[in-house]
């Protein structure tokens, strides 16, 4: 069943343990989550409060146990494991926490990754690539290997490989974490061009308190559920007013 076509994501009452027994970790205890097509939303919260283990699951990359996901109005429990394949490489862009870079590959290669997968010949996914690299600052460096790169060039490696085949949900752990304020700024705007199509979403999850001012929305996770959503007029859905914009010290952790 649909919950609401407008909804890229519509997420009610997920649960998520890892391991079993004594060692079992609840990370999601039953979350609703919701991100509009359009915006770009931000999730903030205490490290460990399954920030990370929600966006696997919206990415389809982590089974869940209970609840609903829906992507695009499409059930992720209802899809056979090679449709959810299907539909993130063609759909979805993420951005992880740990860049996870081949080694092996140098930078463009890195980057046409998602092309090639999703059909693009090599000479255009080529070029496509190298365009987006020297858009991110990277100029003349595409056939280095990363080992030979900053964290903060790693990362801005990454965000191309998870934009560059235009995928309608862009999904990002911490993706300013390693870099410096213009670079930061820079990013968001990326993220924020993208957010300007309609039907196009991007969730970021984030520590930085420089780029809560670019979100539409802002979600507070804690404790492996969601707690509060403020949008920037300053309203919450909770406690009806608090305002996380501009951003409220109380909030980094
Ligand atoms: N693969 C895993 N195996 C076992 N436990 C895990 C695994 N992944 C996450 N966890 C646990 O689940 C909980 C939520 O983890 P998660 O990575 O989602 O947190 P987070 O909010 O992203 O934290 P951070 O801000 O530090 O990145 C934590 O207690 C973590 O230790
Ligand atoms: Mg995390």
């Amino acid at each position: 069943m649909q919950a609401s076509t407008q909804l890229a994501v519509h997420i009610r009452a997920v649960t998520k343990t890892f391991g079993t027994g004594e060692a079992a970790v609840r990370a999601l205890k039953g979350v609703d989550f919701d991100a509009r097509q359009g915006e770009l939303l931000m999730i903030v919260g205490p490290s460990g409060c399954g920030k990370t283990t929600l966006l696997s699951v919206i990415a389809g990359t982590l089974d869940f146990e209970a609840g609903e996901v829906e992507v695009f109005g499409s059930s992720l429990h209802g899809m056979k494991p090679r449709e959810v394949t299907e539909f993130r490489k063609r759909h979805v862009g993420f951005i992880f926490q740990q860049f996870n870079l081949i080694p092996t590959l140098t930078l463009i290669e890195n980057v046409c990754v998602p092309l090639l997968i999703n059909g693009t010949g090599r000479r255009v996914a080529e070029q496509k690539s190298a365009a987006l690299l020297d858009r991110l600052g990277l100029q003349g460096r595409g056939h280095e290997l990363p080992r030979n790169l900053s964290g903060g060039q790693q990362q801005r490696v990454a965000i191309a490989r998870a934009l560059v085949h235009e995928p309608r949900l862009v999904i990002c752990d911490e993706p300013t974490s390693a870099l410096d304020k213009d670079t930061g700024a820079l990013i968001m705007e990326l993220l924020r061009d993208i957010a300007r199509h309609p039907d196009r979403t991007v969730i970021v999850v984030t520590h930085d308190n420089r780029i809560f001012k670019h979100a539409d929305r802002l979600t507070e996770m804690e404790d492996g559920r969601v707690q509060r959503v403020h949008d920037q007029a300053g309203n919450s859905g909770e406690n009806g007013g608090s305002s996380l914009f501009p951003p409220s010290p109380k909030l980094i952790t």
